[in-house]
């Protein structure tokens, strides 16, 4: 995923929208994984961790629903295609996909709930404060499956490469 250029120019209502473009799809891509992953995982070993990823795969329809609203707020029409979906058939690359990817989410939800800010948009910033913290329920849900820190920045294992 592309990182805004930190830069000092103010950012436009515009580049706000084309960011929540990408959080919507980076949902999609999310509700697509868990949906194949809470399925896929071997529950004899991964029983709990199964039935959690099936309920972050509906929160992520919510969390879809969201967006999509705040983008037609903005008269923009929400984005149909999903984020490129990794998939995997090993149990602990699935784990790391899915950590990955609420890693990026995450990142760009705080990116997100900053503009919001900057531009005075502070019902979307609202909005997004409740997603992030879902999403970090969900980084904690599939860090302690893997056995390693929620938080990336103080996370020594990093898992696979992307495409493993
Ligand atoms: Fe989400
Ligand atoms: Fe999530």
């Amino acid at each position: 995923m592309a990182k805004q250029e930190p830069s000092s120019a103010p950012v436009t209502r515009e580049q706000l929208v084309a960011g929540l473009q990408a959080d919507l799809a980076r949902e999609y891509k999310a509700i697509i994984q868990y949906v194949i992953f809470s399925q896929k995982l071997d529950t004899a070993r991964f029983q709990n961790i199964a039935s959690e990823l099936e309920k972050h795969a509906h929160e992520e329809l919510d969390h879809a629903l969201a967006i999509a609203r705040q983008i037609d707020y903005f008269g923009a029409y929400p984005v149909h295609v999903p984020a490129t979906v990794e998939v995997s058939e090993e149990n602990e690359n699935m784990l790391w996909a899915d950590l990955h990817a609420e890693d990026d989410t995450i990142d760009n939800y705080r990116q997100r709930i900053k503009q919001a800010e900057e531009l005075g948009e502070y019902a979307l910033a609202e909005v997004l404060q409740e997603l992030i913290k879902q999403e970090q329920d969900h980084q904690i849900d599939l860090a302690s499956a893997l056995g390693v820190v929620p938080n990336p920045k103080m996370r020594k294992e990093k898992g696979p490469k992307k495409g493993k």
